[in-house]
This record gives structure tokens, sequence and C-alpha cells, in this order.
């Protein structure tokens, strides 16, 4: 029960006690205010009253404003797995990349934190109707949590959002508006039937439950962080450990309006006001290339940044082109408590970045979560993210049915079913047989894998299968790779080069004295820095090298498309 807390206004300094229905401060009217906790109750006992429930948003309810919440609108917010991404680690060379995995929250986004909180907190003061303005994924988590609280809710979405998520939102009983404008222009339509209607109208991240909200999101994170990897290390050898909690190192996230980033760094901030946990992470804001002002304003090292009118992104979700003061604030958050950047990836980049992930993670998200796995791609590739560094990244959205744009031509193969009229002249097995021979080659490309790391093997198994028809076989080491060769006549060998016993070079040498297997090309991935005797070594027996952890999925696989056409 949260009653020991005051909402401050960031602008006067006045403090009141919350009113979910209030929205600017009664001093200076300013909209923009924060939570302020009575921490110094809190930090000795928020410990013990957490570790007593299950893990989920209300496990927090202490740091939360809503004074009582029950169970009763519920729908299992929150407590989301983190999971490793042990293959696009591998392919990035980073060992430590985990994934918050926020598509597994009850409409499939981080946006129903925002909506479980809110909506409880307005039933607790009695409301009936709102407004609110979307880009899709607030919608739809608002609409569910509104049915649920009895809360008539209009919902003004913009034209560009996929018909299949506006449905949705109809589904669940709110009124659809769309908008024919672009998301800054739906806002300022909501606020005015809002205020016409004297209704509530949900203000984003001026709104302190959205805020608070999305803190949950730190806490859960360093608790998970810790149970992963343990409790942060001694700082000295004669200090205690302060903290008990551990947070990464990078925190990425895709910004639109700003909410994820300012929500997760102000849980992070409390955190360390409690003491729980020693430092705040790096924030990394990731924006589509199409609509990034404030990506623009902080490579220009501004304060404000300068709207974007007309947004060109295909990605609907990301598309807020006049952050506000969003942006402001955040910046001066980053500078003063936690670092971090502002990054822009294209619609391409950010597609690509969904293959890598559906296929060697088995995670499918929508494009806009996408972008930033595409700016945690860039960043490592820029050395802004070292292969040392702890990075958790907001998965903040489950693919909506994937569209054309993303999947491309070919994606499918066809087979007739054989019609009445064949199957009469030929035996009804022939006939199917025939027709599933067309979908299938007699013979696959036929590829040797050779390392002595399993999950290497099994990361470029991964990598080869995925996007196309191989026969694959494995060695472990030198003399397998010798033996293997001989027998199955690869059309190419996938080599690495330390391995105990018989190294890659000599593995080399024999498949080159050998006139059977000496034109077999062969792709060399290493781990090892090489020297330049190394080097010159393979100069003419390799036809191509390519650095572990440096590789994604697509240059492999292109390497191996060039070489066995
Ligand atoms: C999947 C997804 N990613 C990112 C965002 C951006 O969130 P924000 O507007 O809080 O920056 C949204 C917003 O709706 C979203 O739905
Ligand atoms: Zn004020």
């Amino acid at each position: 029960m949260s009653s020991n807390f005051t909402v401050a206004c960031i602008d006067c300094g006045h403090k009141t006690p919350y009113t979910a229905t209030s929205v600017s401060c009664p001093k200076c009217g300013g909209e923009w205010r924060e939570t302020q906790y009575d921490f110094d109750k809190l930090k000795n006992s928020f410990v013990n009253l957490i570790k007593k429930r299950s893990f989920g948003l209300w496990r927090y309810k202490e740091l939360l404003p809503v004074r009582s919440p029950g169970n009763e609108l519920t729908l299992g917010e929150g407590g989301t797995p983190l999971i490793r991404a042990a293959n696009l680690g591998m392919m990035l060379g980073l060992p430590n990349i985990y994934i918050k995995d926020e598509r597994q929250g009850p409409t499939t986004s981080f946006k129903d934190r925002q909506a479980a909180v809110t909506i409880a907190a307005l039933k607790e003061a009695g409301v009936t109707e709102a407004v609110i303005a979307s880009t899709g994924n607030v919608a739809i988590s608002y609409s569910a949590y509104s049915a649920r609280a009895g809360i008539k809710l209009w919902a003004f979405i913009t034209s560009l959002v996929p018909p299949v998520k506006m449905r949705e939102v109809a589904l669940y009983g709110t009124q659809v508006v769309k908008v024919t404008g672009n998301y800054d222009q739906a806002k300022q339509v909501a606020a005015q039937f809002a205020k016409k209607r004297g209704l509530y109208v949900d203000k984003g991240v001026r709104s302190i439950t959205t805020v608070d909200s999305m803190k949950t999101i730190a806490f859960e994170i360093a608790e998970q962080l810790t149970n992963l990897l343990g409790p942060p290390g001694l700082l000295n050898t004669d200090s205690q450990p302060k903290a008990i909690w551990r947070t990464p190192d990078w925190y990425i996230q895709s910004v639109s309006g700003g909410l994820g980033p300012v929500g997760v760094l102000k849980g992070f901030s409390e955190l360390q006001t409690m003491g729980l946990v020693e430092k705040i992470p790096s924030i990394a804001n990731i924006q589509a290339e199409g609509c990034a002002p404030m990506v623009h304003a902080w490579k220009a090292g501004k304060e404000i940044a300068d709207p974007i009118a007309v947004p060109k992104t295909h990605i609907a979700t990301l598309a807020t082109g006049d952050p506000g003061r969003t942006y402001t604030f955040l910046r001066q958050k980053m500078l003063s408590a936690s670092g971090g950047t502002f990054e822009s990836v294209t619609d391409e980049e950010a597609f690509k970045a969904m293959h890598i992930l559906a296929k060697m993670e088995g995670i499918s998200v929508e494009p806009a979560t996408a972008v930033a796995f595409a700016g945690l791609i860039k960043m490592v590739r820029n050395g802004i993210i070292k292969p040392t560094d702890v990075i958790v990244i907001n998965c903040t959205g489950h693919t909506v049915p994937v569209e054309q744009e993303v999947i491309g031509d070919n994606w499918a193969k066809d087979v007739e079913f054989p019609t009445p009229e064949i199957e009469a002249s030929v035996p009804a097995e022939d006939g199917l047989l025939a027709a599933l021979n067309r979908v299938t080659d007699d013979r696959y490309t036929r590829i040797a894998i050779v390392d002595d790391h399993p999950h290497v093997r099994q990361l470029i198994r991964r990598i080869l299968q995925a996007q196309g028809e191989y026969e694959l076989f494995e060695a472990e080491d030198g003399l397998s790779a010798l033996k293997l060769t001989k027998e199955n006549k690869p059309d190419l060998i996938i080599l690495d080069l330390m391995m105990p016993e018989m190294d890659g070079f000599s593995v080399l040498d024999a498949l080159r004295k050998d006139p059977n297997t000496a034109s077999i090309p062969v792709i060399v991935v290493t781990a090892q820095e090489l020297t330049s005797k190394e080097k010159e070594r393979l100069q003419g027996q390799i036809q191509s090298l390519m650095q572990k952890g440096d590789f994604m999925s697509e240059e492999l696989i292109e390497e191996v498309r060039a070489l066995t056409k």
C-alpha cells in the first residue's frame, strides 16, 4: 500500500498528495511531476517485503502509485523472463546479452505495465470513461485493462497503424477513432476531444502512473541478473559489498515517446537511493532513422529536439515526431545519472534484425522491437558496446502477423495436391510423390563444419539450416575432418583453426596435398587474431576468412552461397 509518497513538481518543487485525476501542479500549473517515496523508511524493509511475493509487477507495490492494489484487474502483468541470447551473443562476440521478454505480457507488449498501473489508479479514483492516443500497442493494452475495470475507452489511433491492431482494439469494446494524420496530430485530437467532454486523457510520460509502472522493469532486471550472475563483487578488498543487486552495463530500448527509458531510469535511481544497486546502467535509446528527432538532437548536442513533421518510417509504432520535453528531461537525467546514448537504425536494418532474432533465438518480435536489436548490433560494431559488457535489451512487442515487406518472397514451397484426373491415371502415391519431388532436390550442397566447440558447430549449423537447404557433416577435430572429407566429398568446408592435436593449418595442408580434396573451397572461421605469419600460411589455401563473434548470419550465408554456386 503506497501511502508513503507524494507528488513533486519538477519545476517549482511544490509537493502534493497524489490524486489520479489531477494532471498539473496546483502552484505553477506545470505538468511535469514525479513521485517521491519515503525511501528512508522503505530501504530497511523493501527487500524483506517483496521476498514473500510472487514475481510480477505488484511485487513492488510499495513503489507504485496505487493505494490499495487488489487482484481483480490483474492479467498477470510483469514478471517477464530474462533470457540469455546465446546465439546472437556468439555471433556478436558478446557472451552476456539478456533479453527482457516483454512479449510475454498479457497483450504481448511492455505497455501492459503502464496499462495495469494506470487503469488500477483510475479505477481507484472512480473514473469510468477515459481517452488515449496511441500508435497501437498502448491502445490494445489499455483496452484490455479497461474492459476488466469497466472503463469506457476512446482510442485515437493514427491511420498508419496496421489494421489488424486497430481491429483488436475494437474487439475489446473500445471506441476506435481513426485519425488521418500522424501520431502527434492524433494526440492533439484526443486532447481536444477529452477537454470538450471533460474526460481523463492519458498524458503518456507526463502521467504519474505511466512512469512509475516502467520502474518495475528495472526492479525485475536487477533481481533477475543477480539470480543469474550472482551479487555484485566487492568494490575493494576491505569494504563489504554495499549493493546486493546487480545492474547491467547497458539497458537498450526502442523509443518513440520515450516513456520506457524515463521510467526504467527512475527505477534504477530508486534502487540506488535505497542502496540496493551500486550503479545505474548506461541507457541506449534507439529510434527509427526516418523518425529520430531525439537522435538528431543528441548528436548535435542540443537540449531541445526539433520535431520531425513527416515521419518517414514504415514502423508506425515508433513514429512520434515531436518528443517535446521528454527528450530534454531524459537527456538531462542521462547526463547526470546514467550516461548512455541515442542511436538510429533504418527500417531495413530492423527487418534484418527481426530475421536474425527469430531464426537464431526463436524470438519473433515486431519491427518496433527489432529497432532496438538493430541498434545493439550497430553499437557493437561501432565499438560503443564492449565484448565484456552485460547488456539487457527490452524486447517490447510480439510480431503482429508478419508483413510482406519483412518476409519478402519465396518463403514457401507450393505443393499441388493431385487432381482427380491425375489420380485416375496414375497410382495415388505416384501422384503425391511426384508433387513432393518437385519440392525437394535430390542432392543438396554438402558442407562440412569442423570445429572443436559443439556450440559453435551448432551455431553454424543453425545459420545454414535456417536459410537454405544443405546436407551438413560435422567433425570435432582435424583427423575426423580429413576422414569425413574423404568419405563424403563435401562441396565446401567451414574450418576452425584452433583445435587440439591436429589444428586447422595442418588440416589445410593435408587437404591441399591430396588431389581429391585440393580444390574444395574452405571458409576459415576463427576466434583468434591471426599473426601476419599465420595469414601468410593461409594465403592461396582458403577462399574466405571470418572472425568468430564478428560475423552475422547473413554474411556467412552470403559467402557460402557465393562459394557453392
Ligand atoms: C513495441 C514498442 N516498442 C517501442 C515503443 C516506444 O515506446 P515509447 O513511446 O514509450 O518510447 C512502443 C510504444 O508503443 C512499442 O509499442
Ligand atoms: Zn509547480
